[in-house]
Order: C-alpha cells, then sequence, then structure tokens
C-alpha cells in the first residue's frame, strides 16, 4: 500500500490474523451458494448477484468488498463482478486445481477450533480421544465433506510428489489412510504401469470408489477396508504412501502404523511419507506452521523432516532420504532392506 512503511504493513498483517474467523466464513459462504461457479459462467451486477443469492442490499457490498480486496472476483468497468485468474482455477468446482474443498473442511472443524487455547495449555487433544475419536465418529455428511478437502488437497500435494518421488519404478502402491483416492487416483494416472490399493475405514470405501469410476480407474486402483491399529495391512505392495497420516498421531501411535507399515511391504520395497513438515529449526513453512495447529488440537503434530527420519529408522526402516522442505508437503522415504 502506498507509503506505508514495514511496520505499518505489520499491523495489517496482524489485523487480518485477527479477522481470520470472519474472512473464513466469508469465503466459505461464497463456496458453498455456489457465487464462484455462477460468475464462472457470467459476469454479474451486483443487484443480479444479491437476486441471485439472496443476499440482502445492506450487507452486499461488505461481501464483495472483501472479495474483491482478496483477489477473488474483481469488478469490470461495465460494473459487473467476474472471477480472477486465481479464481477460476481454485475455486470452481470442476476446475482440475480445485483447492475450496479445504475451507468447507475446516467449517466441520469449527467446533474443535473453539478448544485450542485448552489444547494449547494442556498439549492434550481437544477430545480425549483426539483424531481416535474423531475419525470413528464420523458421520456420512462428515465423512464427505472431510473427503472433498482432503480431495483438494491431493490433487497439488499429489502433482508435487510425483515430482519428487518416479513412481514409475514401482508397480505395486498402498496408499494407507488413503481415503477417497487422491493420491492413489493422481500417482497411478500418470503411471501406467502402478496399480494402487487405497487402505482406510470402512466409512471411506463408497466414496472412494466413486472417485476411482470417475477417473476410470477402478481397473487398476482397489479399496481394502481395516484400521491401522487393529487390522494388519494388506501384503504384496512394493511401495507404501503415508500422505498425512503420521502429523495426525503421537509419537506412540505412530510406531505403531509404522510397524504395520513394515510388517507388510515386501522386502526390498520402498517407504514414502508426505505432509506437511516444519524447518529443522521450526520457523515455517507458513502451511506447516499453521496446519500444525489443527494437528496439535486433533492430538498429532507436524514434525520435521529430520524426526521423521528417525521413526521410519526406530520402525527399522533404512536408506532414508528427505526432499528439500517445500511449502506443502515435504517428503521423507525409506527402504526395507529385508
Ligand atoms: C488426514 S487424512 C489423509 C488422507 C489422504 N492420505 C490424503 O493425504 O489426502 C487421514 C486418513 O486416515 C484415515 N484413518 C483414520 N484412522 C484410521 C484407521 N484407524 N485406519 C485406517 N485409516 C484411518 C482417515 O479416514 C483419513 O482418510
Amino acid at each position: 500500500m502506498n507509503g506505508m512503511d514495514e511496520l505499518e504493513a505489520a499491523r495489517f498483517r496482524i489485523y487480518a490474523l485477527q479477522d481470520g474467523a470472519v474472512r473464513a466464513q466469508a469465503l466459505a459462504f461464497a463456496l458453498t451458494v455456489g457465487l464462484f461457479d455462477r460468475l464462472e459462467r457470467e459476469p454479474l451486477t451486483r443487484d443480479a448477484i444479491g437476486a441471485a443469492f439472496g443476499l440482502a442490499p445492506r450487507v452486499l457490498p461488505a461481501l464483495l468488498a472483501f472479495l474483491a480486496s482478496n483477489g477473488l472476483i474483481e469488478r469490470r468497468e461495465d460494473g459487473a463482478f467476474a472471477n480472477t485468474p486465481a479464481t477460476s482455477a481454485f475455486l470452481v468446482r470442476g476446475s482440475p486445481r480445485y483447492a475450496g474443498g479445504r475451507g468447507l473442511l475446516f467449517q466441520g472443524f469449527y467446533p474443535a477450533i473453539a478448544h485450542l487455547p485448552e489444547s494449547l495449555a494442556s498439549g492434550q487433544p481437544w477430545t480425549p480421544e483426539g483424531q481416535h475419536d474423531m475419525f470413528a465418529g464420523f458421520t456420512a455428511e462428515q465423512q464427505r465433506w472431510f473427503a472433498e478437502g482432503m480431495y483438494a488437497n491431493a490433487v497439488h500435494g499429489g502433482r508435487s510428489l510425483a515430482e519428487v518421488v518416479d513412481f514409475s519404478d514401482f508397480q505395486r502402491l498402498l496408499d494407507v489412510g488413503g481415503n477417497s483416492g487422491g493420491y492413489a487416483i493422481a500417482l497411478a494416472g500418470a503411471n501406467p504401469g502402478l496399480r494402487a490399493t487405497i487402505f482406510d475405514l470402512e466409512g471411506v470405501r463408497e466414496l472412494a470408489l466413486e472417485r476411482v469410476a470417475a477417473a476410470g480407474l477402478t481397473e487398476r486402483v482397489a479399496f481394502a477396508a481395516g484400521s491401522f491399529f487393529e487390522d494388519e495391512l494388506p501384503r504384496g505392495h512394493d511401495v507404501v504412501l503415508l500422505s498425512s497420516i503420521l502429523h495426525d498421531w503421537d509419537d506412540g501411535d505412530c510406531m505403531t502404523i509404522l510397524a504395520r507399515c513394515f510388517r507388510a511391504i515386501e522386502p526390498g520395497g520402498t517407504i514414502v511419507v508426505a505432509e506437511p513438515m516444519l524447518a529443522e529449526d521450526a520457523t515455517g513453512p507458513d502451511h506447516p506452521a499453521a496446519s500444525g495447529l489443527t494437528m496439535a488440537l486433533l492430538g498429532g503434530e507436524n514434525r520435521t523432516r529430520r524426526r521423521i527420519g528417525e521413526m521410519l529408522e526406530a520402525a527399522g526402516f533404512s536408506g532414508t532420504w528427505m526432499s528439500e522442505l517445500l511449502p506443502q508437503n515435504s517428503v521423507v522415504k525409506a527402504v526395507r532392506a529385508e
């Protein structure tokens, strides 16, 4: 902004953090009513937006000003509002880079987020059972918004993982806690020689099979139901993926999951861990740092790459390799030597 020195600019960044709740709600509202989907079809005047979405004239300018000032819509010379290129790419349903589902996921976390101060003070998850409680207790409706959020993450995470790890070297992927298949679909889609099994709780099966069928991958991507705390993992895979799994859990639960992965994986096979990871001095990056707060609330933790490597070695893996520190998910991989 014109004439603003660095300290003043910092004051407005602080304001934006303080306003975070209302910003998140306004964006989620625009997504939920389908405003961006509609503007993608045709730019609309303010009055037409009000009429189309039943919004009161007194408050409509506030919503539009917020969206415009954040670069999510733009006002054209004729007065109509249109999507910006970023909105067309990331906030219009059906875009291959749709990221809107993340916002809906955080809507689902709202009741929990109110308990962050307690979790920060006690070091304990919001509910006594943390993630155990959450995943086991999901209703079908919650399962759907969670999957939508995870899928939105995976569209981007899958692409960046494929840039870091060459999956064409593998034949059989086990995607542990693979949810509705965002990663399995991205990786099998990009590697015609790769077959995949998504392993997740029974409640996820239908959503996963829907997505796999929509991607035309039913022949190569299967679903196996089970719990990585109670059941052995399916065998016969030469690569196991843990994407955003370890950060859901405390160290003890992580070691249980890693022991099961070690037993399941073929000797000579590879384990790939991809999730938001912190810099060794825990000063960022932004996305892993912020998502670490959600993990703390739910009983998990965003760790450093070195810490993940130590856990893999404690579980019996060797030959640990780490990606550079990446803004969304970093990657640590290792092999089961024998
Ligand atoms: C944070 S999500 C990650 C989803 C996916 N890997 C991704 O990166 O998009 C965690 C996943 O673990 C699954 N999960 C939770 N508890 C589980 C359990 N006990 N056994 C198997 N899967 C579980 C959840 O259903 C969910 O799909």
